[in-house]
């Protein structure tokens, strides 16, 4: 089973990419070849500074390493390293219906929040379906905001089918030159919130960052929106950010002690705030120490960076190889 996914560089990773992604990525990479990259040319629609774009793509990689990928296991690499994404990319769109992009609901949130409506935030999934399908993918481990871009890349992949491989069968999903993937979305992790109750990501400014200081994590972590109960009443912790949080990291026996401390009344939304701070340090303090350590080795990252892509490119050759032949282009 080849298992692909990838986080953009367009800011520091955070608890709802780790929750909702990294995690799956850590434990797939023992069940199959995992293919995990970093999507330097999808945060371009974001990024235009180039010394932040270079520092964030470097920053992705390490934290990638710190939290439990193994290179020796997993395909680690830079989306922009293998040049034949982008042209499977524009052979891709010229069998997608304008139709099917104008209904992604990740180009229209985006919009929404004030990033502007250029060509490649509306092909932005034609690229991520190139992706997907340049290493014949089985399997996408993303949160739930992507399941559509996953759905699109399926489209995507039946219609290119269809026009070129006369075999190809749409209901066995056989016969054709691109192979059709499936998402794998965790439940209980598929959206998790930021500190100010909408979904948490690098564009909104609400995210709890896993690598930043002491200090920054705990402001985050006591910034957290809550609403003003006073602490001697009942509070509902289905209707608590704080609470949300606190479901990822504690363990069952932990979670329902919470949970009656919620109902019961007498503890305070800064005392919840502190025991997810202590079980954010729980979860993630090994994870930073090795970040420190890897920090200091820059040859060791770009080393696992080349190889990578190395072993990226010549899964990807093949099946570009086929497209180009079923085109005609070659
Ligand atoms: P961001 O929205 O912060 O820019 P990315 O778009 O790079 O994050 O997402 C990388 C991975 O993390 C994707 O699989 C995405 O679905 C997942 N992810 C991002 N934010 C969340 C969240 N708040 N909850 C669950 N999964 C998330
Ligand atoms: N669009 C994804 C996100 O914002 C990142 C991404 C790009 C991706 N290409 C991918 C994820 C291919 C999975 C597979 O999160």
């Amino acid at each position: 089973m080849r298992i692909l996914s990838g986080c953009q560089p367009s800011g520091k990773l955070h608890i709802g990419n780790y929750f909702g992604a990294i995690r799956q990525y850590v434990d797939f990479q023992h069940k199959g070849h995992g293919l995990y990259f970093i999507a330097d040319l999808h945060a371009l629609t974001t990024i235009r500074d180039p010394r932040k774009m270079a520092e964030l793509s470097r920053s992705v990689a390490l934290d990638y390493l710190a939290l439990g990928l193994d290179p020796e296991k997993a395909t680690l690499f830079k989306q922009s390293d293998i040049p034949e994404v982008c042209e499977l990319s524009w052979i891709l769109s010229t069998v997608t219906p304008m139709g099917l992009l104008e209904r992604a609901h990740s180009y229209k949130d985006k919009v929404a929040h004030g990033i502007s409506p250029d060509h490649g935030l509306f092909a932005y999934p034609v690229l991520m379906a190139a992706d997907i399908l340049i290493y014949h993918s089985d399997l996408v481990p993303v949160g739930k905001d992507q399941k559509q871009h996953v759905e699109i890349t399926r489209d995507i992949a039946v219609k290119f089918n269809q026009t070129y491989c006369p075999k190809f069968d749409p209901g066995t999903g056989k016969g054709g030159a691109l192979k059709l993937p499936e998402s794998f979305i965790q439940d209980d992790t598929a959206v998790v919130p930021g500190i100010d109750g909408q979904k948490m990501s690098k564009s909104y400014g609400n995210t709890i960052e896993i690598f930043a200081s002491d200090n920054e994590v705990k402001k985050k972590i006591m910034a957290i929106k809550t609403d003003s109960t006073p602490v001697e009443a009942p509070k509902d912790p289905d209707k608590c950010n704080v609470y949300a949080l606190l479901k990822l990291f504690a363990a069952k026996d932990e979670l329902k002690a919470i949970r009656e401390q919620y109902t019961k009344g007498g503890v305070g939304h800064g005392d919840f705030k502190k025991k997810l701070l202590e079980f954010f340090h729980r979860a993630f303090d090994g994870a930073r120490a090795k970040h420190t350590e890897l920090i200091k080795n820059e040859d060791y990252v770009n080393d696992v960076l080349r190889k990578g892509a190395e072993r990226a490119r010549a899964i990807a050759t093949p099946v570009m190889d086929e497209v180009r032949r079923v085109t005609g282009l070659r």
